[in-house]
């Protein structure tokens, strides 16, 4: 049976995707190409690096490391500009209402993020005091879909993975979860999500009861 829920944070509790995207368009641009919002989808639950060499790849470009990391850098004041303004309107249907859920059933939460800019979201939006564990890319050596975030998540809230289940938008997400041995929900498409145990549109449609379908 299911002891602690798992998040993923960019486009499961909050949607964030569309920060990422402006900011990144904005690098294109600047490098003289453009970047569709099809593009940017698969960009999404990928870490910042590996999102710069994505997008160079789209525009046909080979940069050195040191050049690379300054446009890191760049697109990342752009984002930390946009999400300084965030706060609790931005939080998706059902989510506070879920973790509240978890919370008031006895249900352990952690947040399995490959963000280093988490905790910024976390405070401003009002999320924080709703996990027990915060694991975040400042805490990882491995991104998703290496199963590290969630195995860090899982031993920090002191449940065996069989009793663990994560929420994830990401394909990327999701063979994280598998492959640290957990059940996982999508949340998004069944389309791209096809691994997940099952998908919901988003956490509007859960509730703890439907934890149990994990089980049949
Ligand atoms: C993921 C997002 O959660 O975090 C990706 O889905 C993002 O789009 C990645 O690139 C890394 O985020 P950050 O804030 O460390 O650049
Ligand atoms: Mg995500």
């Amino acid at each position: 049976h299911i002891r602690a829920c798992l998040f993923d944070l960019d486009g499961v509790l909050v949607d964030t995707a569309k920060y990422h995207y402006l900011a990144w368009k904005r690098l294109s641009q600047e490098l003289g190409f453009d970047f569709t919002e099809q593009d940017n989808e698969r960009l999404k639950g990928v870490s910042r690096m590996a999102s710069l060499d994505i997008l160079l790849s789209i525009g046909k470009l080979t940069l050195e490391d040191a050049k690379k990391q300054e446009l890191a850098a760049r697109k990342n004041d752009w984002y930390v500009e946009s999400i300084s303004n965030m706060d609790h309107t931005e939080i998706l249907p059902g989510a506070l209402e879920f973790l509240q859920a978890c919370r008031d059933n006895g249900l352990k939460t952690a947040l399995g993020s490959a963000s280093k800019n988490a905790m910024t979201i976390l405070n401003n939006t009002g999320l924080t005091p709703y996990f027990d564990a915060i694991i975040d890319g400042t805490r990882t050596s491995s991104a998703k879909p290496d199963p590290e975030v969630f195995t860090l998540g899982a031993q920090e809230l002191g449940v065996p993975a069989e009793h663990c289940v994560v929420f994830e938008d990401a394909e990327a997400g999701v063979e994280a979860a598998r492959r640290a041995g957990m059940s996982c929900i999508g949340i998004g498409s069944a389309a791209t999500l096809g691994q997940a145990d099952f998908v919901i549109a988003s956490l509007a449609d859960m509730t703890v009861e439907r934890l149990s379908e994990l089980e049949a």
